[in-house]
């Protein structure tokens, strides 16, 4: 159900590939919600996405941006703020990579320019999106910046090798970042950590399907969904939260604060 949450806010998307993206969903719910918005991607995924189609379902346009370059995002802000008739109230990053995944390294055996790249991709561009729009002044005051993170940042999952790394500087961003901005421009900064959910990124995982089965075992609410993740992002966009800065908000089902569950201690019984 549409409540007009977003009436009248201008927005940029990022992280949109198909229809599991989760920025996909996020899209869907702000347009629903009366954003208007642009939406962007690294140039290299217009070619694999659909992002096209959401776009027209979305009533926008793309602006493809490499979020690694600072002189990508500084056309990013100023063509969106152009396209859209002002300044940007909310913000949604949610871009992660790691060649290290993609290829199989194991966490000590990792490439380090692939290493810098998992960084450079997942978490400085975080950095890079609130450094350009606050140099453009590119912000409206009470806007809201959201990046999406994970579990891994605090506890130790093996197989996430060192995308765990990025999200912990991810997560650090938020904080200084969101101290520095609140400050200048009472803008908000925050990150959601995210139930494992089934995307090009989560699948690229090792061994992804089952754990996302135990995550959901190990939830009392279950696995949180990527439609689940746009309410709360809309949420977060919307004047509801306007006092929620510098935070690291789970998103989870429950998962983050669950020792353990009954199902999964059934699975263990003779
Ligand atoms: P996705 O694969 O649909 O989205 C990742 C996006 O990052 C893609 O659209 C990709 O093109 C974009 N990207 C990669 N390199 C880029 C670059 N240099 N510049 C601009 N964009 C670039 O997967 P998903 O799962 O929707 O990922 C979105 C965010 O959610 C990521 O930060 C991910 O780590 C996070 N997340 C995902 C979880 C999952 O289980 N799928 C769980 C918790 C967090």
């Amino acid at each position: 159900m549409a409540n007009n949450l977003l009436k009248g806010k201008r927005g940029i998307i990022t992280g949109a590939l198909d229809e599991n993206s989760i920025a996909w969903h996020v899209a869907e719910r702000a347009y629903a919600e009366g954003a208007t918005f642009t939406l962007t991607n690294a140039p290299i995924a217009m070619r694999m996405g659909k992002i096209n189609e959401l776009a027209k379902a979305c009533n926008t346009e793309i602006i493809p941006a490499d979020a690694t370059s600072v002189e990508d995002l500084e056309k990013l802000y100023s063509q969106s703020m152009e396209l859209l008739g002002g300044k940007i109230d909310f913000v949604l990053h949610s871009i992660g990579m790691s060649p290290n995944i993609r290829k199989g390294k194991p966490y000590g055996d990792l490439n380090y320019d692939w290493y810098q790249k998992s960084i450079d991709i997942s978490a400085l561009s975080f950095h890079k999106m609130m450094h350009v729009a606050e140099k453009l002044n590119a912000m409206n005051e009470w806007g809201s910046v959201v990046g999406l993170s994970y579990i891994a940042a605090q506890k130790t999952f093996p197989f996430y090798t060192d995308m765990a790394d990025a999200k912990a500087v991810l997560e650090s961003i938020a904080r200084g970042f969101g101290y520095r901005y609140g400050k200048a421009k009472k803008v908000r900064v925050n990150t959601i950590s995210q139930s494992p959910t089934k995307t090009t990124a989560g699948s690229g995982i090792d061994g992804f399907s089952a754990f996302a089965d135990f995550a959901d075992k190990m939830s009392p609410l279950g696995n949180a969904s990527a439609a689940d993740c746009a309410n709360y992002c809309v949420f977060l966009f919307s004047d509801l939260s306007r006092m929620i800065t510098m935070q690291n908000l789970y998103h989870d089902g429950g998962y983050s604060s669950t020792g353990i569950s009954e199902e999964v201690i059934e699975m263990f019984k003779a």
